[in-house]
């Protein structure tokens, strides 16, 4: 990772923004930019000047989900793998959590949003969970969080066909609080609401949150370790390979 790839900026009210900024390359995750993210959580937790945390991306995608050409390099291995590190602190943030989509969303940049506490998309916003698609499982706790919150039929669709779905759609379906027009719009208004949860009784709030996903808690962890193991079994596999190497070879005969 350059250091710029992560920014952050702690607003006057207590907000912590970080935006994943990385644009060439649709802010594809790398296991660098998984341990900034995860350093920014951990900040977060320890400093009580910080009372919110907003995510959002740069340029015209919000993450692209993880490099796939770091996939190959950097397969994860374990739970202590800076992917699965970032995972296990997402759902262990206690603070408020807001995400502010403004563009493209794939594959970890779609489950993370099932961890955020509220999530605004500007219109226009494409939505992917293509792991099928790649050989691979679902992760970060989706394949129990996405038909919790969608129903089981419209889950199985987005996670075992894979197919591409709109920022209106997942609003229909619940999966996400609002639209903010466009980009610039939604990070205003994800923003704001961070303001408002900040203007809060700190304590309060995260008591609310906690109780929020009580029930949940001990599930989603056993389940990010399941899957993660299917995942690293897989990603291992012949088709999965192939997959992984068919995107990165297309880049360079594109390149
Ligand atoms: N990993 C590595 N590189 C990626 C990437 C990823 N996840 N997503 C995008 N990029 C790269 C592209 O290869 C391209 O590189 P190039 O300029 O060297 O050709 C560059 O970023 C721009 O992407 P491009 O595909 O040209 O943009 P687009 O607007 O046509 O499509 C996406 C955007 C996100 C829909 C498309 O890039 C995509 O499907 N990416 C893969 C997503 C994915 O499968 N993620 C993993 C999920 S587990």
């Amino acid at each position: 990772m350059t250091k710029t790839s992560m920014q952050e900026i702690l607003t006057e009210d207590g907000t912590l923004l970080v935006r994943i900024h990385r644009p060439d390359r649709k802010n594809a995750l790398t296991v660098a930019m998984y341990a900034a993210l995860t350093a920014a959580l951990e900040r977060a937790t320890q400093s009580p000047a910080i009372r919110a945390v907003v995510v959002t991306g740069s340029g015209d995608s919000f993450t692209s989900g993880n490099d796939i050409a770091d996939f190959l390099a950097n397969p994860p291995s374990g739970e202590e793998s800076p992917v699965f590190r970032f995972l296990a602190a997402l759902r262990q943030f206690e603070k408020p959590l807001i995400a502010a989509v403004n563009g493209v969303a794939v594959g970890i940049g779609v489950t993370l949003l099932l961890h955020c506490d509220l999530v605004y998309a500007c219109a226009g916003a494409t939505l992917q969970l293509p792991f099928v698609n790649l050989g691979l499982c679902p992760e970060a706790g989706s394949s129990l969080l996405l038909p919790r919150l969608i129903g089981y039929p419209r889950a199985a669709e987005l996670l075992m066909l894979g197919e591409p779905f709109s920022a209106e759609q997942a609003l229909e379906w619940g999966l996400i609080n609002g639209l903010g027009g466009d980009a610039e719009m939604t990070l205003e208004l994800a923003l704001a609401k961070a303001r408002r949860l900040t203007g809060l009784p700190a304590a309060a709030v995260q008591r609310t949150k906690a109780l929020l996903k009580r029930t949940e808690t001990e599930a989603v962890r056993q389940t990010i370790a399941v899957e993660s193991r299917h995942f690293i079994e897989l990603l291992h596999s012949p088709e999965a390979v192939a997959a992984l190497h068919a995107f990165v070879s297309r880049r360079r005969a594109i390149g």
